[in-house]
């Protein structure tokens, strides 16, 4: 693809290696939840990376870690690129990762080249994406994209009943003045590299996805009542089984989820009560987890299953309720943004296709008070938060190259329509 980028492979791996380190719990394998030791060192480590590529560097009240690269025009609204670095118990090395480290190198690669922009391009090493620590995630972004409020801050608490606010002042950061995180007003756009975490990349034999959407997650528990019966003593006839009519409506939700075009639908987690051999299940109670890019096409296929299981629920005389427990909607990446990013693919001549991003990201919370976009990179394999979690060094390198070019060409761009930069 020559562009005018050339990223330093070996570099990066360096650079991948050494972060692999804050919290290794295995040979490729990280534990690092949010705000621990092991978190804040990495975090740690990557100003200094950051410093060394002649980035300045700032927190926010947060303590999402900001390195900028100036402009030449420094009143403007600078580009932002970037992603987070902690991770669920025994996760892989790639995760959010290679979203800081190739923004770095990004800038890098721009200041060994001798490229000067207008704008200045800011990289961002988000925190607490994942929700291993307060049950929520993405919450670093939520800060960026002013969705976070002071109630959260006392309401949500790890598993050692410290509220996140008390984690915040222990790590020396300004959670009384949460709403100062606000991105709004304040990006000209941003850009999130990040792995695919599934398999289209690969299975398409493509190494760049420019995402156009973030699929939104709604989530429920659904509770099916029947009776509890003695499973010898009890005629076919006769029985009102929870966990049968909870099997025909899970199926229905993978023969309704197959009839759309990309939603998807899951059940991760079953429960029978009481729970013995010989017993009839008279509860069951599932987990739901329906995602998809378009609203309508969400909002339509949650009514159909619902629909579904009530007409289960009555053939078989079994009590139903749901109860929703998460329910965001979609985001779009940016139009303007997405044209962007693809245009530099065609320059690039890269192997590129456009998708979605079934999985959330921060980006989907930063797009709250920003334009965007996201640029993704093969999983090999597809796999995500284990230890086998692995892309190739040159795919890394290749959307790296991506990413400083669009990064190049966005800090050089004025606002449309309007004449002047700002
Ligand atoms: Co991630």
């Amino acid at each position: 693809m020559p562009g005018q980028f050339t990223a330093d492979r070996k570099r990066l791996q360096t650079d991948i290696d050494a972060l692999a380190q804050f919290g290794k719990s295995g040979p490729t394998a990280i534990t690092r939840l949010a705000f621990t030791k092991e978190d804040n060192e990495a975090h740690q480590h990557i100003e200094k990376l950051m410093r060394e590529a002649g980035l300045e560097t700032r927190h926010d009240v947060f303590g999402n870690l900001i390195g900028r690269r100036g402009g030449g025009e420094p009143d403007t609204k600078p580009v932002m690129t970037g992603s987070h670095v902690d991770g669920p118990p025994d996760g892989g090395i790639y995760d959010g990762v290679i979203g800081v480290l190739s923004g770095i190198e990004a800038c890098r690669m721009l200041s060994e080249t001798g490229v000067s922009t207008r704008r200045p391009i800011e990289v961002v090493a988000v925190r607490c994406e994942h929700l291993d620590r307060f049950g929520v995630s993405c919450l670093g972004s939520r800060a960026l994209g002013g969705k976070l409020e002071q109630g959260d801050l006392d309401r949500l608490e790890d598993e050692d009943g410290n509220t996140l606010r008390r984690v915040l002042e222990e790590c020396g950061f300004q959670p009384d003045q949460l709403a100062a995180a606000s991105l709004k007003g304040r990006v000209h756009a941003w850009v999130e590299l990040h792995v695919e975490q599934g398999r289209v990349l690969e299975n398409r034999g493509k190494t760049i996805g420019v995402v156009t959407a973030i699929a939104g997650p709604t989530r429920y528990k659904v509770r099916v009542e029947g009776l509890a019966d003695h499973s010898g003593a009890t005629p076919m006839s006769i029985r009102r089984d929870a966990m049968m009519g909870a099997a025909e409506m899970i199926l229905d939700l993978e023969r309704l989820s197959r009839a759309t075009e990309d939603c998807v639908g899951t059940v991760g987690v079953i429960r029978a009560f009481p729970g013995a051999v010989h017993t009839i299940p008279g509860t069951v109670e599932f987990y739901v987890d329906i995602r998809g890019v378009r609203a309508p096409d969400k909002a339509r296929l949650v009514d159909a299953f619902r629909q579904a299981m009530e007409g289960r629920a009555r053939e078989r005389d079994l009590g139903l309720s749901m109860e929703t427990f998460v329910d965001e909607p979609p985001v779009p990446c940016t139009d303007w943004v997405v044209a962007d990013l693809t245009r530099v693919c065609e320059d690039l001549d890269a192997n590129f296709m456009v998708m979605p991003s079934g999985a959330g990201h921060d980006t989907q919370h930063i797009a709250a008070v920003a334009d965007v976009g996201m640029v993704f990179i093969p999983s090999g394999g597809g796999i995500a938060h284990t230890p086998e979690e692995y892309t190739p060094i040159e795919d890394v390198a290749y959307g790296t190259e991506v990413l400083a070019e669009a990064l190049s060409r966005l800090a050089d761009q004025e606002v449309t329509g309007v004449g002047a930069i700002r």
